[in-house]
């Protein structure tokens, strides 16, 4: 174990405060827990400038003991590309397809899988869509942990899977959703002492992927007006507003980005939540954006907290508008994203007119994961 801790656990519902631990929801009631961080004053940013380009230049941003490893590919330091500036609008997007194995999962892992380390846990697990499992294999291969994933069988892009069982993962496919693959590895953990959670409902893991919104501040001097994301379980919205919302209270911007959530129509239960003030999961999700193909997210009221704090709102594209934002993207400006990863363009684009200012798009993954993707292309006749 190592160190001193500069930080504790809060649960979001009741408030309920505990030390540092492998928790994942309030012991009282039930919620879901933030870390909370001891932060440095306004001046960090202007101490770290010669220090490396990837995640841990954050490192004291970071709940990790001091004396504890950290498990690393590289991760961070992702691109923030400038679309185009037109009529007092720049628009610019984040490829997080840019880090080790391509998605912005790794940001989370590396700190989860250092945690997993700190706690002295040998294996870790988690259900995923894809994504998650490919990192998580990643990096518990780097740590020498073993690593368990639940995917949910046909579902799942063939460079992921590709990835997880290149990377040496116990793999177990469900029949079902990614939310039954979520419901029988929590079913697992909690059978098991020496099996360490890395879903998003790990509040450690959305600490590494907050360093997006640091990195967009150091790429622009300032907080952008909107970040759009694409929404799955939805811990990465949260963890984005987060990371800006620290930049507030350390005193280095004055408002966070009004943070813009994107769905899937057929996989829409946060816009539902958001319209009607009533949470209902979809129990049949269905989007060919596998990545967030999720009826029932996890993180839903930290996401919601994230979205109405900052005054943005959720909204959902379909998938034809995601495949042809895709191409757009891949033949107007040269950079391929995997399908969820087009829907905040796609949102975008058919609502230019809500946006001033400097909008950023979060890219979440890189399109080579998921060539059988082309196959629908033709199919909705777009190439
Ligand atoms: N984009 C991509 C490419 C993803 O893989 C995911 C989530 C999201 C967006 C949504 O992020 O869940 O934090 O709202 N993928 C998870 C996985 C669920 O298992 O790989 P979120």
């Amino acid at each position: 174990m190592g160190g001193v801790k500069n930080y504790f656990l809060r649960c979001i519902l009741c408030g309920a405060e505990y030390d540092p631990a492998p928790m994942y929801v309030c012991d009282d009631c039930g919620g879901l827990l933030e870390v909370v961080m001891d932060l440095p004053s306004s001046k960090f940013f202007s101490r770290i400038v010669d220090r490396p380009w990837y995640m841990w230049r954050y490192r004291e941003l970071l709940p990790l003991g001091s004396g504890s490893r950290i498990v690393s590919l590289w991760e961070g330091g992702t691109r923030l590309f400038n679309l185009s500036v037109e009529d007092g609008l720049s628009l610019y997007i984040k490829l997080e397809g840019d880090n080790p194995t391509g998605s912005f999962k790794d940001r989370g892992m590396s700190l989860g899988v250092s945690k997993a380390l700190e706690y002295g846990f040998s294996k870790v697990a988690c259900a995923s869509t894809g994504n998650t499992s490919a990192s998580m294999a990643a990096y518990a291969a780097r740590a020498g942990l073993e690593a368990l994933v639940f995917l949910p069988r046909g579902k799942v892009a063939r460079g992921k899977l590709f990835q997880a069982v290149a990377h040496g993962a116990r793999i177990v496919e469900v029949d079902g959703s990614f939310d039954d693959a979520f419901k029988m590895v929590r079913r697992h953990v909690s059978e098991s002492s020496d099996l360490y959670l890395l879903n998003s409902i790990n509040p450690y893991r959305l600490e590494g992927q907050k360093t997006i919104a640091y990195e967009i501040y150091e790429a622009l001097s300032n907080a952008p007006d909107y970040v759009i994301v694409p929404v799955g379980n939805a811990g990465n919205i949260y963890a984005i507003w987060k990371g800006f919302f620290e930049l507030v209270e350390m005193g280095v911007i004055d408002d966070v980005p009004r943070m813009i959530g994107v769905q899937a129509s057929g996989a829409a239960p946060m816009v539902h939540f958001f319209r009607n003030g009533t949470y209902r999961p979809v129990e049949a999700p269905e989007t060919l954006a596998t990545a967030i193909r999720i009826g029932n997210p996890v993180n839903r009221d930290k996401a919601m907290k994230a979205v109405k704090f900052s005054g943005g709102w959720f909204s959902s594209v379909s998938d034809r508008d995601i495949l042809s934002a895709q191409l757009d993207i891949a033949r107007r400006y040269g950079l391929l994203v995997e399908p969820a990863s087009a829907a905040p363009y796609a949102y975008f684009r058919s609502n230019i007119d809500l946006f001033k200012g400097s909008v950023v798009l979060i890219s979440t993954g890189h399109g080579l994961k998921d060539p059988d993707i082309l196959k629908y292309w033709s199919e909705y006749g777009l190439i």
